[in-house]
C-alpha cells in the first residue's frame, strides 16, 4: 500500500492508503474531517471542494495518493482561528439553508476571490457554477460572496462606515 505524507489544515499526516482511495474519503474517514461532505461522488455537485496547494478541487475527483507531499485546506482549517470572512458573510447574509453545499461553496469562493478580489455578481455565479445547492438559494449565496469580498478587501484597521 502506498504511504502518503500530507499537510491538512496545518497538521502533517502520514498514512498507508489504498491506491484507489479518494481524497474525500481519506479526509472524512481517516482524519475525521467530516466538514467536507459527499454530495454525489460523481464530481457534479462541488460539496466536497477543498483547496489543494491553494487551488480548489473536488476532493471526490482526486485520489489520496495524488495529495502526497501537498497541502490541503478544508472548511475546518479555514475556521480554525475563528470564523473566516466568508463564513461570517454566509451566516449574516443567510447564504446557507440546509448547509450541505456550504463548505464547498465557501472553498470555491475562496479560490474565486484569490483570483478576483472584486467580482461582479455574474463572475461570482460563473465562479460557483460547479457547486450545486439543492436548496436552490443562489441569490443569498451570491450576496454572501459579494459581502465577503468587500470585507476581505477592506484593511483590518479601517473602521466600518455605516450605510
Ligand atoms: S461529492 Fe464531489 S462533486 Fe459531489
Ligand atoms: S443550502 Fe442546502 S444544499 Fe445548499
Amino acid at each position: 500500500m502506498p504511504r502518503i505524507r500530507v499537510e491538512v489544515d496545518g497538521a502533517t499526516y502520514e498514512d498507508d492508503v489504498e491506491p484507489r482511495l479518494l481524497l474525500v474519503h481519506y479526509l472524512r474517514e481517516r482524519l475525521g474531517k467530516v466538514g467536507t461532505p459527499v454530495g454525489c461522488d460523481t464530481t457534479n455537485c462541488g460539496a466536497c471542494t477543498v483547496l489543494l496547494d491553494g487551488l480548489s478541487v473536488k476532493s471526490c475527483s482526486v485520489l489520496a495518493v495524488q495529495a502526497d507531499g501537498r497541502d490541503v485546506t478544508t472548511i475546518e482549517g479555514l475556521g480554525a482561528g475563528g470564523p473566516h470572512p466568508l463564513q461570517r458573510a454566509f451566516h449574516e447574509e443567510h447564504g446557507l439553508q440546509c448547509g450541505f453545499c456550504t463548505p464547498g461553496m465557501i472553498m470555491s469562493a475562496l479560490d474565486l476571490l484569490r483570483e478576483n478580489p472584486d467580482p461582479s455578481d455574474e463572475e461570482i455565479r460563473e465562479g460557483l457554477e460547479g457547486n450545486l445547492c439543492r436548496c436552490t438559494g443562489y441569490q443569498n449565496i451570491v450576496r454572501s460572496v459579494r459581502r465577503a469580498a468587500g470585507d476581505m478587501r477592506r484593511p483590518a484597521q479601517e473602521p466600518e462606515v455605516a450605510s
